[in-house]
């Protein structure tokens, strides 16, 4: 167990002080502090998660109510992580502000930490993004206001808030994909003779949704479910190991629908399938009243392990499905552990971490499309630029940290921003104002936003191979006003595209354009580069300030977008 700073990692930024002298807080910043009591315990004296999930659900819905100014429900809570349990006695602290407000909609992150009072540790428990939607009103769907980020810290999550709701919104539909494509090549199931039936792991429960269920406006509280769900979960899980089972992730789930006082909460759950030293249960969340039908809430995927006496995982019997959705939910659960690994791989991975380039396929795409447009937002959002070259108003930054380089160029064109965004997001028109880019072809057009390139440079050195990158490139527009278009590039493996010996394969950690319209046809726009071995005999000169090249390429670029206003529709490149 690691311990953290308190100030440093356990609050949510670091302090600001304002001109008036005050520390700047968060206006929808709300904090819950907990001692950990028995009764809020498991019979192996660690706080249940349920409880947790409750705390967690009221600290970030009263912080969206303060910003909403009206009452909220949970819509939606990405994937958690729980990285340590929390005996009795301890203090468990739970930070939310709102990081981003849509339209009724908007972004909740919550920190969960511990605090051991005798000794003055804290440690992580976890962090998770919920979504809140203001309950509509008699006049229709809520407008609400927007939140202006004031520290980097803010700036930054506000802006990555955008991207994670991109890829809430389209997660059930990609998941439900992926499934369909990855159990038809998983083969057939295998018999195991000590496998445990996994119909001996079946749960199923039943709560009468009362007062102290519900919030103000008599809705069930979403962390009320998520402990009820937990809790059939756990005893599933026990019965295949016959021991305490420890969670350790929830993926992301939605509430599919409203409940109220009264209503009779239908729990279901069982193993799906046990992996070597972890176990997926999956539970079922129906409501009724009287002789209504069961109206679906919820469903949510719950990750266990059993830990020996020094923590360590334990090995887990197999499981042994029931015919038909048994054996298919079987299935479903092998692939969903490939997708929470990509994910983990890819999206939890520090940028400074991950290997340069990673292998592309249709199951990761998501995630690294995310990853390629957050990396590329993370730099967007560093304020410790150092101006390093100026020429005509073109200005070339450098920002050194952690062992690492990267550069700005910045300029103003005289276009809208739409037109440059859709004119540079088609890399294959590149080499028409930038000499680097020799030949570019498309390989794959992924989805309307994302395009795989391979692109070939010409050598740096006289006689020298010339270098090919193959490049995934994500495009977005803006999520409202305060949103840059972007165009993010990085490199990514294709087995279909291996290196060849005549040409060196190059390689782009992060780099990409934002293109922000300041005023009726100025175009802001911000060329980044996170400098590799590969990239950097390109740039280094300018760098030193031995060559100004990086300004008759952005000058040739803003020449290009002047000259082509003309003709630029809304389509992917494949389509240009
Ligand atoms: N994750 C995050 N946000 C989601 C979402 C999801 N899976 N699905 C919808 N939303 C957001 C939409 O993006 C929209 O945001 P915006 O207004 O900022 O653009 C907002 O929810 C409303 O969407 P809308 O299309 O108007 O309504 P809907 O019919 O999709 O309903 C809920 C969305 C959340 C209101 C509805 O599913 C619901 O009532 N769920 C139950 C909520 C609840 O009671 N929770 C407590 C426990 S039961
Ligand atoms: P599906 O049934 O298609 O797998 P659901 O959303 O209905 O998807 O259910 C989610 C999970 O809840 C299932 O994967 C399963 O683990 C669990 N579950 C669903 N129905 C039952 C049931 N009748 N008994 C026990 N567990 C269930």
């Amino acid at each position: 167990m690691t311990s953290v700073k308190k100030d440093a990692e356990t609050s949510l930024d670091p302090q600001l002080i304002q001109s008036c002298g005050d520390v700047y807080r968060n206006p929808t910043e709300v904090q819950m502090s907990q001692i950990v009591l028995p009764c809020h315990a498991n019979h192996c004296g660690e706080l249940s998660v349920g409880q947790l999930l409750k705390w967690m659900d009221s600290t970030a819905c009263l912080s969206a109510e303060r910003h909403a100014g009206c009452s909220c429900v949970t819509a939606s809570v990405d994937d958690i992580h729980f990285e340590h349990t929390i005996g009795v006695g301890k203090v468990v602290s739970i930070i939310a502000k709102v990081n981003r407000a849509f339209t009724s909609s908007m972004e909740v992150g919550i920190l969960v930490t511990c605090e051991d009072l005798y000794t003055d540790r804290h440690w992580k428990v976890c962090h998770a993004f919920a979504t809140f939607v203001a309950r509509r009103t008699e006049a229709g769907k809520v407008q609400l206001k927007q939140v202006i980020p004031h520290t980097q810290k803010e700036q930054m999550e506000y802006s990555l808030a955008a991207e994670r709701r991109r890829m809430r919104l389209i997660h059930a539909e990609i998941i439900t994909d992926l499934l369909n494509s990855s159990t038809a090549q998983l083969g057939e199931f295998q018999e195991f003779e000590d496998s445990v039936l996994a119909e001996r792991t079946r749960v199923e429960s039943v709560e009468l949704v009362l007062p102290p269920h519900t919030n103000h406006q008599v809705s069930t509280f979403g962390g009320q479910i998520m402990a009820w769900m937990e809790n059939v979960a756990t005893i599933a899980a026990s019965r295949l190991c016959n021991a305490h089972p420890t969670l350790r992730t929830i993926d992301m789930f939605h509430f599919r629908g409203p409940s109220h006082i009264g209503d009779r909460l239908v729990l279901k759950a069982i193993v799906n399938n046990a992996f070597k030293h972890s176990m997926e249960v999956g539970v079922c969340a129906e409501a009724y009243q009287g002789g209504e039908p069961l109206r679906h809430i919820n469903s949510a995927f719950m990750t266990f392990e059993v830990l020996d006496g020094d923590r360590k995982p334990c090995t887990l019997p197999r499981i042994r499905p029931e015919p038909v959705d048994g054996k298919r939910r079987y299935q479903e659960a092998i692939a969903r552990r490939k997708i929470r690994l990509d994910r983990k791989y890819i999206i939890s991975c520090k940028q400074t971490e991950a290997p340069l380039s990673v292998p592309w396929d249709p199951s990761n795409q998501m995630y690294l499309s995310y990853n390629n447009v957050s990396a590329l937002k993370l730099m967007d959002t560093r304020t410790n630029w150092v101006l390093t070259s100026e020429k005509n108003k073109v200005r070339l930054y450098t920002l050194e940290e952690n062992h690492m380089l990267c550069i700005k160029v910045e300029m103003h064109v005289s276009v809208p921003a739409e037109q440059a965004f859709y004119l540079l997001s088609d890399l294959r028109r590149r080499k028409e104002w930038d000499r680097h880019y020799e030949e570019c072809e498309v390989i794959n057009q992924a989805d309307e936003d994302d395009t795989l390139y391979r692109i070939v440079t010409p050598s740096v050195s006289k006689g020298g191979k010339g270098k090919d990158f193959i490049l995934l490139a994500s495009r977005r527009k803006p999520c409202d006003s305060r949103d840059p278009y972007l165009i993010a590039l990085r490199s990514v493996t294709l087995p279909t595209h291996p290196p060849t010996e005549d040409y060196t394969r190059g390689e782009v950690l992060c780099a990409g354009f934002t293109i922000c319209e300041e005023f009726s046809a100025v175009t802001k726009l911000t060329y980044y580069n996170q400098a590799t071995p590969g990239v950097l005999p390109y740039i280094s000169t300018d760098i030193a300030g031995l060559s100004s090249s990086f300004y008759s390429i952005f000058s040739a670029c803003s020449k290009f977008l002047e000259a082509n206003t003309d003709g630029v529709c809304a389509q992917p490149p494949s389509s240009f």
